[in-house]
């Protein structure tokens, strides 16, 4: 099928690239004149594991488009996404402007019936604004074209976002029209064998899902680190109250990992943005609210853990920092609980000397140059000369260090384990101080 997409984000590429990979001829479009030039001469915007092997060839193959031609590409499709970004705005409610521009140019160029799917993760009510967009420019030019609008949310999680989209476990499909919804049931087919993923609903619960899904997930983190914190009060150990829950199949064992916070677009900004619009329609959602508030305290968690050791003053001392990117296998350094700790150590007078296997680009560009702060080419190298060590995103290669080695670097002796990487035995054994979150047996803290 024709399909056209608006954004060559996350969301927009990799549904683009498995669209393509999957036999659709697809056109990708982006005001970003260099993003669009880069992506023709293969330049993937993004770290994605298996994504840009995946846009080249399908790129050769003739079947995927980049192209700042809007018009042209409204022209291509049969269904036309879109999938361009809604940053928070500053009351935490999402900004429709891009969505909203992208709905105003199809409708200014749109000539023959098409289906208008909306990708992007928009407040329920959105696809009404988008649908009366749409219109209001048709009446404009005094055109009269049938258009349907359709909301597919995504589901896809960086670092495995190809992964999910190949192989999803659900399709949500709403859209009021037959004739649309069965467009988009062709449109996936090939995603949708050996059993039933597709779920056909209207669009407003189609626009609310997305927001539950991430809601759910994000109350899962933030309830794990306010037991954590429970735990670390009353001497007990998370881990195994983890691994003593998530047996129970009605709790299950995902998104349980007590830590340093969430990050990353999603979680933080859709956490705020449901909230905010349950408030604009009457309701004041207090669960939503303590969600947020837990995490955005757990994210300074690390550095109150790191000041308890250091009796309140870190001045002069140096840390090294393993991991910067808001979770493994991905370069995006988004509302990263990395970001609140340097800044922490920084105002309080400490250094950093930092690895991220892919964020070192990302981490230059957000941070640039300072005398505080020293962007390493390997975790060894960040721990030469360093006082403490501090591991804030759970990268594999993090996972098992040599900790006599470790001990040796370290002027401290001490490690602070934001992801609970470590078994505390173990890292003591190496005659290193551990702190990990709601670690109480290793941190008790009287009250
Ligand atoms: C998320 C959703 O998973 C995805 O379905 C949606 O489409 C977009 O938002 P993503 O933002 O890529 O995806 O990240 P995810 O893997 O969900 O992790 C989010 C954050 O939660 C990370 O900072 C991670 O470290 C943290 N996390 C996750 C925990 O702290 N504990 C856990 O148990 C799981």
């Amino acid at each position: 099928m024709r399909v056209t997409i608006f954004g060559t984000g996350y969301v927009g590429l990799v549904t683009g690239t498995c669209l393509a990979d999957v036999g659709h001829d697809v056109v990708c479009v982006d005001i970003d004149q260099a993003k669009v030039e880069g992506l023709n001469r293969g330049v993937i915007p993004i770290y994605e594991p298996g994504l840009e092997s995946m846009v080249k060839a399908n790129h050769a193959s003739g079947r995927l488009h980049f192209t700042t031609d809007a018009a042209g590409a409204i022209a291509h499709g049969d269904l036309i996404f879109i999938a361009v970004g809604t940053p928070p705005d500053e009351d935490g409610s999402a900004d429709l402007k891009y969505v909203l521009a992208v709905a105003q140019t199809i409708g200014r160029h749109i000539e023959r019936p098409v289906v208008v799917v909306n990708k992007s993760t928009v407040p329920v009510g959105t696809a009404d604004k988008v649908q009366a967009t749409i219109a209001a420019e048709l009446a404009a030019r005094g055109a009269q074209v049938a258009f349907d609008i359709a909301s597919n949310p995504e589901f896809l999680k960086e670092g495995d976002a190809v992964n999910d989209c190949m192989r999803p476990d659900r399709i949500v499909i709403g859209a009021a029209n037959p004739l649309a919804v069965e467009k988009l049931k062709r449109l996936y087919a090939p995603f949708n064998r050996n059993h039933e993923r597709i779920v056909v609903m209207d669009v407003r619960s189609a626009e609310l899902t997305k927001y539950a899904a991430n809601a759910m997930l994000a109350t899962k983190i933030s309830f794990m680190n306010e037991i954590a914190n429970i735990a670390e009060k009353v001497g007990a150990d998370i881990e195994m109250v983890r691994q003593g829950i998530g047996s129970d199949p009605r709790i299950g064992w995902h998104f349980i990992y007590p830590g340093a916070g969430y990050g990353g677009s999603c979680f933080p900004k859709d956490v705020q943005a449901l909230a905010r619009t349950a408030q604009q329609n009457g309701y004041e959602a207090r669960l939503l609210d303590a969600v947020e508030s837990v995490n955005d305290s757990q994210k300074g968690h690390l550095f109150e853990l790191i000041q308890r050791h250091y009796g309140g003053d870190v001045r002069g001392k140096t840390f090294a920092v393993w991991g910067l990117a808001f979770k493994p296998n991905t370069d995006d350094m988004r509302e990263a609980s990395s970001r609140r700790l340097l800044a922490q150590l920084w105002e309080a007078g400490a250094k950093v000397r930092a690895y991220d296997p892919e964020a070192s680009e990302e981490a230059q560009r957000i941070f640039g140059e300072r005398d505080d702060l020293v962007l390493c080419d390997s975790a060894r190298a960040a721990l030469a000369d360093a006082d403490a060590l501090v591991v804030v995103t759970e990268w594999k290669q993090f996972r098992s260090p040599d900790f006599v080695r470790v001990r040796q670097a370290l002027a401290d002796a001490v490690i602070f384990d934001g992801r609970n990487l470590y078994h505390p035995d173990e890292v003591e054994a190496a005659d290193l101080a551990y702190y990990g979150i709601g670690r109480g047996r290793s941190i008790h803290i009287d009250a």
